[in-house]
């Protein structure tokens, strides 16, 4: 494992790579990493032969006022864990300073309209327009084939396959599964802002999401469907019961177009390109997402109703008794 520092570097270590018909693989990160991270990276190597996690805490979509100084960063701490992965460490660590990243003021930002007011853009509209900026960036520096990014920000997921589409970037987008700590907490590195008896209210995200499949299931073993009234109520009365949780969002969206489930099919940004499903397809699925402050921290979650697999690991990772 090599760290690199460089724009210059990192593009010579590629085309090293690719010269000898390797795939390249990356995990962009913000650093800080726990084992979802480390999971990412795990699944990367299953589709490339060089894999370069980046660490590089992004000025460009944090908003002032929000936690850019105090986002906690520890590269040497991060080498560790990665080194720590054996044979699937990664091979480099792209770990570049703001001045190589942002050399001078920034006239060009990447905005996935359409995709990036809703759920976390409504309190945070500058935030996305940062991520697919350097997102856009480490894709023209890293020139990966794949590149992964974890399930907890479904929205970050959403617009940056979204992006890649709409850029013809030669890259695949994947999604790794989101990893809870022992009490159902989605890992998170700002989890480290939670103080003493937060931690225990944390619980009341992945509680509410849990409320959401059981209620789904309840439906479904009655013969209907879930609805997204009947999930967004359970899981935002679970969430509000928690009084040191404040709220910021519970909604219920089509997981693809994050779009209410009632406009579904009308596309993303009016292009009206897809048609409405008929009623005689099987279920559609449903994102349920939910953000929250608790104390200093700002949390979020999610699970998507109708993947079985998705609905099982929440229920694998909680617990009512928590
Ligand atoms: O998810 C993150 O950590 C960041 O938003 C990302 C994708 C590394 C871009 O800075």
């Amino acid at each position: 494992m090599r760290r690199v520092t460089t724009i210059a570097d990192m593009r010579r270590a590629v085309a090293a790579a690719k010269a000898h018909g390797q795939r390249v693989g990356l995990v962009p990160t913000m650093g800080f990493l726990h084992r979802g991270h480390l999971s990412l990276v795990e699944q990367c190597h299953d589709h490339a032969d060089l894999v370069v996690v980046s660490v590089f805490v992004n000025p460009a979509q944090f908003a002032p006022g929000e936690d850019l100084d105090a986002y906690p960063r520890d590269l040497e701490g991060d080498e560790t864990k990665l080194a720590a992965l054996g044979d699937r460490a990664p091979h480099l660590v792209f770990a570049p300073d703001v001045a190589e990243v942002y050399p001078r003021e920034r006239l060009t930002t990447v905005s996935v309209r359409g995709l990036n007011h809703v759920l976390c853009g409504r309190s945070r509209p500058t935030h996305f327009d940062g991520v697919t900026t350097v997102v856009a960036k480490l894709f023209n520096i890293v020139a990966p084939d794949v590149a992964v990014f974890g399930r907890k920000d479904h929205q970050q997921l959403t617009i940056i396959r979204r992006m890649a589409e709409d850029l013809d970037q030669p890259v695949e987008v994947l999604g790794g599964a989101i990893v809870r700590e022992p009490d159902g907490v989605a890992m998170s590195s700002r989890n480290v802002y939670l103080e003493g008896d937060e931690r225990i209210a944390a619980r009341a995200l992945s509680g509410a999401l849990r409320r959401a499949v059981a209620v789904a299931r309840e439906a479904r073993a009655g013969g209907t469907q879930p609805t997204a009234g009947m999930l967004r109520d359970a899981a935002g009365v679970t969430l509000s019961a928690e009084p040191r949780v404040r709220t910021d969002y519970v909604e219920v969206l089509d997981p693809g177009s994050l779009t209410p489930p009632d406009q579904r099919g009308e596309g993303v940004g009016g292009d009206g390109t897809a048609p409405r499903p008929d009623a005689s397809a099987a279920p559609a699925n449903l994102l349920v997402a939910v953000a929250a402050y608790v104390g200093a921290a700002r949390l979020i979650d999610n699970v998507v109703i109708g993947d079985a697999a998705d609905e099982e690991r929440l229920l694998a990772a909680t617990s009512d008794e928590l």
